[in-house]
């Protein structure tokens, strides 16, 4: 069985690999020789640099790349507030997040097919401050049409990750193009303008917005040197670049949570080449290679970590992306769903594969999600308890249908007046419904 579901794609398209350094160019010769910044670039192209993390972080961690391009990106008019009547109520209602110890689920979050992906963005949840750099944003996204021609976007916040759950997502960033569906995820780092369009009509998607850090592949210890998501199957954009400087764009960028335009008179996906470490990718979750237990026990939600943000404290992620993917479970004598538990981190979670057309797990639908905060308690629902208490156990295929992601957080996770009120999506007998109706089953020994 194939690994990967898009096994189709042009593989000229994409360079390959994750962590490692590349270069493309639209043009031959446009990339200096052994130098970054001649006097005269290639073509009559001006050299920019776009670092993504101090210049002075350590090398493993270090992430600069160099753009070669039509105009710098600093050629355009002021900044402006945008100040649209629609924009500032989403915003006024995205900052205000109340902290519950709640567990909270929700239905799924309606698509406004009449926005594009800049005005379809809610803030659900989130925790820290893009301006000291700690934690996180999430939010759904949906959109029923293009981002007007001639504009682009960039969050100056953080570095998003993309979950789509419904539609396709052709992304024109300034270093390439990627198309994104459902079962893949994608990265948009911190400051790269892109453009999105809609090929396959209305789309919704979560996505992390990362404040702190980078996204990278967990350390495997001894799992050995390969395994998890391999860094080889991550997809990065080739350079592609349009001539256009002669009209009227706009770049819309988030900034501290609010909104600012500029003005341009070129378009900003003029990068002819580029080379460096710092690049949006995508990474097709059929190649995720699962590691489980062939003996006994659930093993803990970590062994399917697809790509974490370490915080400063060693195995503390700001955020990890989590994946529950198709597997074989053959564990014996084991309460085979995940038990109950109170964790350290908060856990945000959703269904990311239309596979059925309305998949459910346990109240949970396709585009909705739910919350479990800080040391709140969770598992599985009574009946659930009680078929997974007495089944046969047998080996069985997990996940096929089914396809199942976690944001997972060391923040405690505030959530949005929007997501508990204004969207009317919240179930309101969550833990009746889930945990309440559970069953004595102790009994003394005699
Ligand atoms: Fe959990």
């Amino acid at each position: 069985m194939p690994l990967s579901v898009f096994e189709h794609e042009d593989p000229h398209q994409y360079l390959m690999g994750f962590g490692n350094y590349h270069q493309t160019e639209a043009i031959n010769n446009t990339l200096p020789v052994a130098q970054n910044s001649p006097q005269k670039p290639a073509y009559g192209l001006y050299t920019e640099k776009l670092s993504g993390t101090a210049f002075t972080v350590p090398r493993a961690d270090n992430q600069q790349t160099w753009l070669y391009r039509i105009l710098p990106s600093a050629a355009h008019s002021k900044f402006e507030p945008l100040f649209a009547e629609e924009l500032k109520q989403k915003l006024a209602s995205d900052s205000q997040l109340q902290y519950t110890p709640d567990q909270v689920r929700f239905d799924p979050f309606d698509i406004e097919d009449s926005v594009d992906w800049i005005g379809g963005s809610r803030l659900v949840a989130g925790s820290g401050d893009p301006k000291t750099k700690t934690g996180l944003a999430i939010y759904v996204i949906s959109a029923g049409k293009d981002m007007a021609a001639r504009q682009a976007y960039y969050s100056a916040d953080g570095d998003l990750l993309i979950v789509p759950n419904q539609g396709v997502l052709d992304l024109q960033t300034e270093l390439g193009r990627l198309r994104v569906r459902p079962n893949e995820i994608a990265v948009v780092p911190r400051g790269i303008r892109y453009r999105v369009t809609l090929p396959d009509g209305p789309i919704r998607a979560f996505a992390l917005e990362l404040y702190q850090g980078h996204f990278k592949l967990p350390d495997l210890g001894i799992i050995g040197s390969n395994g998890l998501a391999n860094a080889r199957d991550f997809q990065v954009p080739v350079a592609a670049y349009e001539e256009d400087y002669d009209s009227d764009w706009s770049v819309v960028a988030r900034f501290n949570g609010e909104l600012f335009k500029v003005h341009q008179t070129h378009s900003p996906f003029d990068v002819v080449a580029w080379h460096g470490l710092y690049y949006p990718f995508k990474y097709d979750l059929g190649r995720f290679n699962s590691i489980g237990s062939v003996s006994y026990d659930h093993i803990d939600p970590s062994i399917y970590t697809v790509l974490t943000a370490p915080s400063d404290s060693p195995g503390v992620a700001v955020a990890d992306f989590v994946f529950f993917p198709p597997r074989w479970l053959v564990m014996e004598d084991t309460f085979r769903p995940p038990w109950y538990h109170r964790n350290a981190m908060a856990e945000f979670s959703g269904l990311i594969d239309p596979g059925l057309k309305t998949p459910k797990v346990e109240g949970l639908t396709l585009g909705g999600i739910q919350i479990h905060n800080v040391m709140s308690g969770h598992g599985s629902d009574s009946q659930l308890f009680e078929a997974a208490s007495n089944e046969k156990l047998v080996p069985v295929k997990e996940g096929t249908k089914i396809k199942a992601f976690m944001f997972e957080t060391s923040s405690v996770l505030g959530i949005t007046q929007w997501a508990l009120v204004d969207s009317g999506k919240l179930q309101r007998d969550y833990q009746k419904s889930k945990w309440q109706p559970l069953k004595v089953h102790f009994k003394k020994p005699a």
